[in-house]
């Protein structure tokens, strides 16, 4: 993680963290075990000449309250990325005002405990404050209004973090299924040249941060052709663009991996790397027709779709950790062009999907279960790595 004197003193970055950084560099062997003890090798060991394996932070283990999400975050995961805290619904809640408290925690957590920082999100439709993109009345402000709240936020956002955030993800689901943009605010008023100035401004803050354009179901060929589309415009003209995220909301069939792959194959040729973002896999019934990760889209409570409160049937849990697997394994397969694959959540008790799109469900997405225990993919994972 880069370190640099730029850091605006929010921060504290101490010399014996980066000495530390660099000894946990030192090459291992290929065995289960770390080198210099009994210790089982973990996932950050076994991954770390493919890509960065990444997990999202809620405020109370960035907090360092939640000690036993914490301990795994430390031993298996090399990035965090900020669930919530980063949002602008939560860092600037009004227009001249910024709540940097928990965000400050957060990359506070990254710098002691040597971990790559990802921001996540400085443009998005939702969880975007109501006053944003309208005048005092309510009326959507000019596109010079919006692009100097744009410009505003995103300086102050990134400038604060320069040198230690490694990458943002600048814009957020504008894209929709069938190719075209989502009619936000940013989009009623600027139409699609708030995504290039979004970039802009990033690169402006902070030259050094890599830049990702973020969406999910990118593997509908209308979505992942736009997104395409975008990034060539962004080349064409100049203007930073490091990765597209694709968000790992998934299913345990859903989508086939020959369409994940279709779809890191585009954005390769199009010049860009793919992170892996937000992956989790529900086995539980998807009562939707398109999967993802639209917020508006919620269903009502049915036993139905909740089959498995009481735990995972011995069938379930293997076919899910077969899937993980699966998906694990063509990452491994892509590795010279993933950057990242990012888990969204530590244990499965803290996923967002235990309420969406369904409120008060029980579900298994993640690669830790409720008592913080691995699954048996966490195993396999690093039993196969360790072969090597
Ligand atoms: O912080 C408030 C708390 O004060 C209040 O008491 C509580 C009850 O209303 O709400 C809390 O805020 C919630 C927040 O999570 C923190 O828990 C919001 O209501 C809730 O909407 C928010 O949900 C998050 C969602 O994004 C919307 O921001 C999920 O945790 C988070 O996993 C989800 O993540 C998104 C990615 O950012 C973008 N891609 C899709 C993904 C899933 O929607």
């Amino acid at each position: 993680m880069k370190k640099t004197s730029t850091i605006t003193g929010h921060v504290d970055l101490s010399i014996p963290a980066i000495v530390l950084c660099l000894l946990l560099l030192l090459p291992g062997c290929g065995n289960t075990k770390n080198e210099h003890s009994n210790h089982p090798k973990t996932l950050k060991e076994v991954l770390k000449d493919k890509f960065l394996i990444g997990v999202a932070l809620n405020s109370r283990q960035s907090s360092g309250n939640d000690t036993a999400a914490v301990r795994i975050v430390k031993e298996h995961f090399n990035d965090i990325v900020a669930e919530n805290c980063m949002k602008s619904i939560e860092i600037h809640p009004e227009e001249n005002r910024y709540n940097f408290t928990q965000a400050d925690e957060f990359v506070q957590f990254g710098v002691d405990n040597n971990l790559s920082i990802t921001g996540h999100c400085l443009i998005w439709h939702s969880q975007l404050p109501a006053w944003f993109c309208v005048d005092e009345n309510g009326e959507n402000v000019s596109p010079e209004v919006l692009k100097e709240r744009m410009k505003d936020h995103i300086y102050t956002v990134v400038g604060r973090y320069k040198g230690v955030i490694r990458g943002w993800d600048v814009v957020n689901e504008a894209i929709l299924e069938d190719g075209s943009y989502r009619e936000s605010k940013f989009y009623e008023i600027l139409g699609e040249e708030f995504i290039p100035l979004a970039f802009q401004y990033a690169h402006e803050a902070d030259p050094e941060a890599e830049l990702y354009y973020n969406d999910y179901n990118e593997w509908y060929p209308g979505k992942r052709e736009t997104v395409v589309r975008l990034i060539n415009t962004l080349k064409k003209r100049g203007i930073r663009i490091d990765g597209i995220g694709m968000q790992g909301h998934l299913g345990v069939t859903n989508p086939a991996l020959e369409a994940y792959q279709e779809t890191i194959d585009d954005y390769v040729n199009a010049g860009v790397k793919v992170l892996i973002t937000e992956l989790d896999v529900s086995p539980l019934p998807e009562p939707r027709r398109i999967g993802g990760a639209n917020l508006a889209d919620r269903e009502a409570y049915r036993k139905e779709i909740d089959p498995y409160t009481d735990g995972l049937p011995e069938d379930v849990a293997i076919e899910w950790n077969n899937r993980m697997m699966d998906l694990f394994d063509l990452f491994l397969k892509n590795s010279d062009n993933i950057l990242r694959v990012t888990m969204w959540g530590v244990s499965d008790g803290d996923s967002w999907k235990n309420n969406f799109p369904v409120s008060g469900r029980t579900d298994y997405p993640l690669l830790f279960d409720r008592d913080h225990q691995p699954k048996e993919v966490v195993t396999r994972l690093i039993q196969q790595l360790s072969e090597y």
